[in-house]
């Protein structure tokens, strides 16, 4: 007979052999959304197909609009990495200020400040969220700083009333990086809603995806800009060929936005089994001696769980590293991987900041990399599944712990 305690990677039985559910998923309602506007040929959202385009941004919109605030809306734009560079943009943010973003992230948090010549400024994390810290945000205050970006990451709100009050206070924008976030709430007020922007991607990855795509939301003329600068520097009434700043081509094709429109119509379910995923996991995971699921806070009405992350001990696993932990959890079935290097660390972030710094006139801020404490341990020993696999059934899910234990049992 098998030995069941037998690694994968040794020989031994996977604990899922069986595949996860794969993503993106079409529906026959989005072959059939696609189809109609290819077939009409209504392709370009600046021309024919400005309606498609329209009627995706205004259900985006309603998805994120706290209810009685009539005038939040969106524009869809090509990523999420043009979303972050227009809302900067729109903002006023360039050469000489300062941006303090988290280090643990997607570099276009990071590099969506550098495009505009503005320099990243680094600051910790919450460690139950991975999420940037109000307080370390404070700390890494200087008289440059023009903007905050937290980033949701995950998709659990980054604690987004105390980041809009920081930065009315000290007179900063506030840009939310929802890019990991549709759908999220914090006391039931949507994501994107509490910034001058917030900026979202429907890259394939994403928890509602078009392949590429991206939106900002915001209100009134500031709102306007974004869609000034992502339509060649025209305006909603102006003639084609009137060009009232430089902008650039940064539209979504109405063929991507029906595709997000079908998709809205699975959204709340989807969310809702991927949050029901996520708290079977982080109850079994949280009883594995070495692995701590992070721990968003109850203000976190929703959760857009874009990913299911938890710390991993070595101490707990004989001293094994991450790298052994998830190769060893990968041959039992599990398709867990190691997430983010720190930002703060890259050299082409590094170099950017330091030209852009020298372009301006103004000192490289130092950067306290030295107090980033927790997120340097979450680069050595945060884990991530990704959203596609909280979609699966509850026996698939349960074999995520299970595979989590056998290898505790083997080395702990
Ligand atoms: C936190 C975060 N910010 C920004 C982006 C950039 O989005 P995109 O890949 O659509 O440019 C992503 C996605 O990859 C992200 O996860």
């Amino acid at each position: 007979m098998a030995d069941a305690s037998r690694l994968a990677q040794d020989g031994g039985q996977a604990v899922h052999p069986g595949p996860w559910p794969r993503w993106p998923q079409v529906s026959p309602e989005d072959e059939a959304a696609v189809l109609a506007v290819l077939r009409a040929g209504t392709w370009c959202s600046a021309t024919a197909g400005a309606a498609e385009v329209r009627a995706f941004e205004r259900a985006f919109a309603a998805l994120h609009r706290p209810p009685g605030e009539g005038d939040l809306d969106c524009v869809s734009v090509s990523s999420g990495t043009a979303a972050l560079i227009l809302a900067l943009q729109a903002a006023g943010v360039g050469p000489g200020d300062e941006v303090i973003v988290p280090p643990y992230t997607f570099i276009a948090t990071a590099s969506a400040c550098l495009q505009v010549g503005a320099v990243p400024v680094f600051a910790d994390l919450d460690p139950a969220t991975l999420c940037l810290d109000p307080q370390a945000a404070a700390a890494a205050w200087s008289v440059r700083t023009r903007a905050v970006i937290p980033v949701h990451f995950a998709g659990c709100p980054a604690d987004p009333p105390t980041f809009a009050a920081l930065c009315q206070d000290r007179g900063a924008v506030l840009i939310e990086d929802a890019c990991q976030a549709p759908g999220a709430a914090w006391l039931g007020r949507p994501v994107g809603s509490f910034g001058l922007f917030g900026c979202f991607s429907f890259q394939e990855s994403k928890n509602l995806s078009a392949g590429e795509g991206g939106a900002v939301t915001g209100r009134g003329e500031a709102l306007e800009r974004v869609w000034s600068l992502h339509n060649a520097g025209r305006t909603r009434e102006g003639a084609w060929y009137g060009h009232e700043r430089i902008g650039q081509n940064l539209r979504l094709t109405a063929l991507q936005t029906a595709l997000l429109r079908s998709q809205l119509q699975r959204f709340p379910d989807q969310a809702a089994r991927r949050a029901r995923a996520a708290s079977l996991l982080t109850e079994a995971l949280a009883r594995v001696p070495g692995i701590a699921p992070l721990c968003p806070p109850p203000a976190a009405t929703a959760h857009a769980w874009h990913l299911f992350a938890f710390n991993y001990d070595p101490a707990a696993f004989g001293g094994r590293d991450r790298r052994a932990f998830l190769a060893a959890l990968r041959a039992e079935g599990v398709p867990a991987s190691a997430g983010y290097t720190l930002l703060s660390g890259n050299a082409a972030v590094a170099r950017q900041a330091t030209v852009n710094a020298q372009r301006a006139g103004v000192p490289l801020p130092d950067g306290g990399n030295a107090a980033l404490a927790v997120a340097r341990q979450a680069a050595d020993r945060c884990c991530w599944l990704h959203q596609a696999v909280l979609l699966a059934e509850e026996s698939d899910l349960r074999a995520i712990p299970e595979a989590v234990w056998k290898l505790q049992r083997a080395w702990g």
